[in-house]
């Protein structure tokens, strides 16, 4: 048994699969995502590559704010709708039935039906090649109050978030460790 060896492609996997909302409460929209992901700590910042004919390439360029909201089982249909259709021809808020939240500091709405809706603003836009990479700094993080424990953090095992991987989208799986399990001392 050995590697077989592929010329370059996209194969990290798995992916989130992010809706992500732009434009005005008025004027907004929502893409489907997979190119996404954090990029540093303090401050916290993330990326979202897209390309420059995605109907909301423009209206992330010109406003320069977004917000990522994470999806979930409940959210796959949408999710995938919202990657297959443009806003240009359809309001994807009424389509798919999703109500607009405002958000703390940007313009954009959230996703109301998202667990959790991440604002950002544009810092640098990375003209790669066919996409192009919005790194933005992360201002705040909205949260269901309904994922949140009585400890006070997030339950990421209540909100069934999904995750993207060959073109399939995938529920979570079972939980198998947690950071530092391999190094801790058996008691
Ligand atoms: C699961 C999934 C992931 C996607 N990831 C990206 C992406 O990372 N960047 C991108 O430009 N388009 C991506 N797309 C395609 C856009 O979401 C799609 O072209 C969408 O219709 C564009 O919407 P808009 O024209 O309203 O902006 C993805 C689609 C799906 C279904």
């Amino acid at each position: 048994m050995s590697k077989v060896t592929w010329k370059p492609g996209t194969f990290i996997n798995p992916v989130p699969a992010v809706m992500v909302s732009c434009g005005t409460m008025e004027k907004s929209n929502i893409v489907t995502v997979a190119w996404t992901g954090t990029i540093n700590s303090d401050p916290a910042m993330c990326y979202i590559s897209l390309r420059p004919t995605r109907y909301s390439y423009n209206l992330i360029r010109e406003s320069g704010e977004f917000v990522i909201n994470l999806t979930n089982e409940e959210l796959a249909r949408a999710t995938d709708w919202c990657g297959c259709r443009s806003g240009e021809k359809y309001d994807k808020f009424k389509e798919m039935n999703l109500s607009k939240e405002k958000a703390t500091i940007v313009n954009c709405p959230m996703i109301k039906e998202s667990p959790a809706s991440i604002e950002c603003k544009v810092k640098e836009i990375k003209e790669l090649g066919s996409h192009h990479m919005f790194i933005a700094e992360v201002l705040a993080i909205n949260v269901k109050d309904k994922f949140i424990d009585e400890k006070g953090a997030f339950d990421i095992q209540k909100c069934n978030l999904i995750s993207y991987a060959n073109g399939g989208y995938y529920a979570q799986g079972e939980k198998i460790g947690r950071f530092g399990f391999s190094v801790k001392k058996k008691l």
